[in-house]
């Protein structure tokens, strides 16, 4: 079988490096792709405009492509999948109406909500004066959310009231456009957070190993959001008991209330959740894509062919799949980033070491890289995303910084303590 693979980041290296690791994969087509995929045995780079669904129906049509996989949300979000069914392709990602889980938080709230999913209290506003008198009512600590998708910029945690109010007047003064019309005001909650992804076919779900991710830009969870640092898997704090809440309590009603509201929802519904420190899993955001750097912690570890399982989705056929086979240990991710990241950043470096981090026998997944003059190149943010298992999560990180260590360019940045927290607990549990 041929795959197409829409998008450019570690997240669609990572499908297509393990999509071609299965048998029945002959070739992997990325649009765009990056320096890893254009490097990748038996893939190949088409250099076409993700929001040309027309050309990309075309390429796909004349040249035989069994599967298409879309990895980001934008072009969900703008009814890709939409588009693509109508031409008769098979598409594993959810139609525009699907992707509003993640579109639109307020839509994702008041599903949650008549489906009673365990999640923030919160409330809706499109004028400022309403949302700024229920924030003094409320009080700080509270969370402030632009509606609409706004590249993980979109949330403020505020402290104080004060900082609430400044960000309900930027968003209502059009900071993020019309993704900040409509503003959700959420309860604060505290706890871990983590993720699962899961692939859904839209009646039967089948959830991944659990991840946790990074997403401050600093040490310590400090600084800037940005869209992940590092991540690892399988999460230890979920355990077997808390996976089968998770799916029973969040994933399968939020499933039943899709089909509620005829949504056909195929591709992956990921729960960013807060696990409170009551233990109880609540919800604080659903994403209608894998995650990115989850992805990259979750893929070495899975046996099961991902086109099997991916094709069986977008066939309405997942409840026929034997159950997933996961390789033993943990594997976790440390992103490289280009300095000056998540703010301006240089591009153009070059890279150096990938080779030797490879030959260690990690695995190096680019984001935001480029072959220029064959030479590899920094062409973004997220720069690379360095990726090893082992028989802990504590020897997966050391295997990875290891890795990380044999890499070079010019202003890398990476976050020194990806998975401090389990660490610890390893160590001292042990
Ligand atoms: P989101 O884009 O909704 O995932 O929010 C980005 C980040 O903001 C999350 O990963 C959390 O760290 C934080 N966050 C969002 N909602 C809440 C909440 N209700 N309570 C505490 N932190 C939150
Ligand atoms: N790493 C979080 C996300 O993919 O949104």
């Amino acid at each position: 079988m041929k795959i197409l693979v829409i998008g450019n980041g570690g997240r669609e290296h990572a499908l297509a490096w393990k999509l071609l690791q299965a048998p029945n994969v002959q070739q992997v087509t990325c649009i765009p792709g990056n320096g890893g995929t254009a490097s990748l045995k038996h893939c190949q780079n088409l250099p076409l405009n993700v929001e040309d669904f027309e050309g990309i129906g075309r390429f796909a049509l004349v040249n035989g492509m069994g599967l298409i996989v879309i990895g980001p949300e934008a072009p969900l979000a703008a009814g890709m999948t939409d588009y693509l069914r109508h031409q008769h392709l098979t598409v594993f990602g959810p139609t525009r109406l699907g992707a509003q889980i993640e579109a639109s938080k307020a839509w994702a709230k008041a599903l949650m909500q008549e489906a009673h999913i365990p999640t923030a209290r919160a409330a809706v506003f499109t004028e400022k004066e309403a949302a700024q008198a229920y924030v003094q009512a409320q009080g700080a600590p509270i969370v402030v959310k632009a509606d609409g998708l706004a590249a993980g910029k979109g949330v403020t945690v505020a402290a104080t009231i004060a900082e609430a109010q400044a960000a309900i007047a930027t968003m209502f003064e059009g900071q993020f456009g019309k993704a900040g019309e409509r503003v959700v005001i959420e309860e604060y909650l505290t706890g871990q957070e983590v993720s699962v992804l899961a692939l859904t076919d839209g009646i039967t779900i089948r959830p991944l190993l659990p991840a946790q991710d990074h997403k401050r830009i600093g040490e310590g969870d400090t600084g800037l959001n940005t869209g992940g640092m590092g991540a690892y898997a399988p999460a230890p704090i979920v355990t077997p008991a808390l996976m089968h809440r998770i799916q029973t309590e969040i994933l399968e009603p939020t499933i039943a209330a899709l089909q509620n509201r005829k949504i056909d929802y195929c591709g992956v519904l990921f729960a960013g959740l807060m696990i409170t420190p009551e233990g109880d899993p609540k919800v604080i955001e659903f994403n209608c894509r894998f995650g990115d750097p989850e992805t990259q912690a979750i893929l070495p570890l899975l046996e099961t062919p991902l086109d099997e399982l991916l094709l069986a989705c977008a066939q309405k056929r997942l409840a026929d799949q034997p159950p997933l086979v996961w390789k033993a240990g943990a594997a976790a991710c440390v992103v490289m980033a280009a300095d000056g990241y998540p703010g301006g950043f240089r591009k153009g470096d070059r890279i150096t070491g990938t080779d030797d981090a490879e030959a260690q026998g990690a695995m190096v997944f680019h984001a935001g890289t480029q072959i220029k003059q064959q030479a590899l190149v920094t062409d973004g943010g997220r720069v690379l995303g360095v990726t090893a298992t082992g028989d802990t999560v504590d020897a997966a990180i050391a295997q990875a910084y290891a890795a990380v260590n044999s890499i070079h360019f010019e202003g890398a940045y990476y976050r020194r303590d990806i998975g401090d927290r389990v660490r610890t607990a390893e160590s001292t549990s042990s």
